[in-house]
């Protein structure tokens, strides 16, 4: 694998924020900035050996300072919602940023894909490093975070997360990429096609924020444990899809055996009859939350002025239940002192004839 480095513009704070490449054997790329962890472009074969990206992204480092979609984003301290932003831990309360309505968000106003990371190209990748000192965003304890992207010549785009705390904290970290397998400027993704390997989603409210239940997908919109294209159903008089404005949840990622990797479960599978891209995306976590790109409404212009318009690009996010500190029969996203939060996501494409 080789790694480039080039400059991607100032900050506004007059840091000097990078772009990093990352070239396999075969040719595919993974882009990616110290600025927020972004992943800014993925160039990978279509059927005819075509390098297509599959990446919705940014041309300037401005325009991912002041966006509010998380295209591309490495998410910290903890992803998705926590109902008003309130967090116990040892008895002691933390009023987190409402940055959502009422509710926190991944990270709150300036996460950690607001943050400049410290890079550097190894042997494996390229890796991210940042210190979140204890108090940011309220959040308890310094969080030591170390980010590994890697791009094997097989084509799947490895995420390695670890993290070490000075106190008990919370800890949630995931990546938002938006993908679209017929490439960025191809408009909606409503004809590819999605599996997710779960047979239960945790059902939310209006706010989507989990209500505690776990509940069959059997029966309903959210059976998705065959592959159908993401617009068959998205549009059904369901409340659930009514209430998120399209796919918006999280899945229960089952017990998948992917015996050759260690440790990883399938969580999905995506493709594009257009470009015969798959997608087969694979974690360590309890949940993955599919998002339809329901909120993406044009703005800001993304790579070559595109405007990313409301379901033109979808999201696979490998996490803890979202608001599960609200639910203590959710698994926790804890990490106690001294302990080391460890998650691996694998991205795997490929092609279809
Ligand atoms: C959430 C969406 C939210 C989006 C932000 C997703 O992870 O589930 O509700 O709008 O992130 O772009």
């Amino acid at each position: 694998m080789d790694i480039i480095c080039e400059d991607f513009g100032k900050l506004q704070d007059g840091r000097m924020a990078h772009l990093y490449t990352l070239r396999n054997a075969r040719g595919a790329e993974l882009r990616a900035s110290d600025y927020g962890g972004h992943v800014q472009a993925l160039l990978m074969p279509d059927r005819n050996g075509k390098f297509i990206d599959v990446a919705l992204g940014y041309d300037a480092i401005g325009t991912y300072e002041q966006e509010d979609k998380y295209i591309g984003a490495l998410i910290g301290r903890c992803g998705n919602r926590l109902a008003r932003g309130q967090v116990t831990i040892n008895g002691k309360s933390y009023q987190l940023d409402c940055n959502d309505g009422k509710n926190h968000l991944h990270g709150g106003f300036a996460g950690f894909n607001k943050r400049l990371w410290q890079a550097e190209p190894c042997g494996e990748g390229l890796r991210l490093s940042y210190v979140s000192p204890a108090g940011e965003g309220n959040y308890p304890g310094e969080l030591r975070v170390t980010v590994l992207y890697s791009l094997s010549d097989d084509n799947a785009f490895g995420i390695y997360y670890e993290a070490l705390s000075d106190a008990d904290t919370i800890c949630n970290l995931t990546n938002h990429t938006y993908f679209n397998l017929a490439g960025f400027a191809s408009g909606s993704v409503l004809k590819q096609c999605i599996q997710i390997f779960a047979d239960e989603y945790t059902e939310t409210d209006q706010e989507s924020l989990p209500d505690g239940k776990i509940l069959p997908v059997a029966g309903t919109p959210l059976d998705l444990r065959r592959p159908i294209p993401i617009g068959e159903h998205i549009d059904d008089a369901y409340e659930q899809l009514r209430w998120a404005g399209g796919y918006d949840h999280n899945w229960v990622v089952r017990n998948e055996p992917c015996g050759f990797l260690d440790g990883l479960r399938k969580m999905a599978y995506a493709e594009s009859d257009e470009t015969g891209i798959t997608l087969t995306a694979y974690t360590t976590q309890p949940g993955v939350q599919f998002y339809s790109g329901n909120y993406l409404d044009g703005r800001p212009l993304g790579k070559n002025g595109t405007a990313f318009g409301r379901r033109s690009g979808f999201c696979l996010e490998p996490q803890y239940f979202p608001n599960a500190l609200a639910h203590p029969a959710f698994d926790q996203p804890l990490l106690k002192k001294g302990n080391i939060w460890k998650a691996r996501t694998l991205y795997a494409f490929g092609n279809k004839k």
